[in-house]
């Protein structure tokens, strides 16, 4: 396929992700200036995934696999959970984009997750990034015009691009030693004053305890054998580890991200009431509310000159 016009004026907020060099839209590619790897754009969508490293190999294909399953599961009671969560998610996104005036927002892996819909494609550039194409590919068939295939380690955009970055349910996805340097990259990437919004599962969440407390291969290999003998379409990522939000908000500190507000709770359907009772008794007790959300979302802002 051809790439029109539109498309290739987007593509200069891309750089190689291997060396950061430059790149130029050639011949249905987008090549480095500096390194002369080139990536194909297939369908319209840049592929900017290192694809002869076996690892990023590895975690497309376990990505693709939960991705397929999910595809599979239309309907499950922590499914119905999420997705009530995914609308409060979205409306305090859409709060910030409206506030921040934000006309460059990237969501990092959306998944086939349609949010780009509540943004006028003229007025905003929308860029969905994920590692697995497949999503993408759907997207961009129902109109989303800004995709970009890469790895989050490896993002492939130029410093400053973005007004807003949204990360839904995709840390805990990520390998825990490779998080700082996500951050840092997205710190990156995220202009002065810029917002990241991001939603995670709830460590300290009551159905999942005790389970928070188990190390964390003993708790992955749980999760495994229950997924099989359950026999549940949709089962952990193989490498998922959720993080507390204490810990996600000292590592955005660490790369010059401060929280605006306290972290949201997103309670179980129904025990809103609940967490609003325990927020009212003494501050002994304030770890019992967090324990009612299924879901946290934390948003931050970069600071306005470097720390
Ligand atoms: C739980 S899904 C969430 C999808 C979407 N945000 C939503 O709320 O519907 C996690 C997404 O992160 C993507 N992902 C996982 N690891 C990734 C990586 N290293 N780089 C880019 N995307 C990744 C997966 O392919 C998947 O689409
Ligand atoms: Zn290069």
């Amino acid at each position: 396929m051809g790439v029109g016009i539109v498309e290739e004026k987007w593509f200069d907020i891309l750089v190689c992700p291997q060396c950061r060099g430059r790149t130029r839209v050639q011949k249905g590619s987008i090549d480095c200036t500096a390194c002369n790897r080139a990536y194909p754009i297939i369908k319209g969508i840049p592929n900017l995934l290192i694809g002869d490293s076996p690892q990023v190999a590895k975690r497309v294909a376990s990505e693709r696999e939960l991705y397929q399953r999910m595809h599979l599961a239309s309907s499950s009671p922590s499914l119905e959970i999420w997705n009530a969560s995914k609308e409060r998610t979205r409306s305090i996104i859409l709060r910030y984009a409206k506030d921040m005036a934000c006309k460059t927002i990237l969501y990092l892996g959306s998944g086939r997750d349609d949010l780009h819909l509540a943004f006028d494609s003229r007025e905003t550039k929308f860029v969905n990034v994920d590692i697995v194409f497949e999503a993408l590919d759907e997207l961009h068939a129902q109109g989303a015009r800004y995709c970009v295939c890469c790895d989050a380690r490896d993002l492939p955009f130029v410093e400053d691009s973005f007004d807003m970055i949204l990360c839904i349910d995709i840390l805990h996805h990520l390998f825990a030693d490779d998080l700082p340097q996500i951050i840092a990259r997205l710190a990156g990437v995220l202009r002065k004053q810029g917002v990241i919004v991001i939603q995670e599962p709830n460590k300290y969440a009551l159905l999942r305890l005790p389970i928070c407390w188990v190390p964390h291969r003993m708790r992955l290999f749980l999760r495994n054998v229950k997924m099989r003998l359950s026999n549940r379409p949709v089962g952990p990522a193989p490498h998922e580890s959720p993080l507390s939000a204490g810990q996600l908000i000292s590592l955005l500190r660490r790369f010059g991200i401060e929280c605006l507000d306290r972290p949201i709770c997103l309670e179980y359907p129904g025990s809103r009431w609940l967490t609003a009772m325990f927020r009212r008794l003494p501050r002994i007790l304030f770890t019992i509310p967090r324990m009612f959300g299924y879901h946290f979302v934390i948003a931050g802002v970069r600071a306005p000159v470097e720390t």
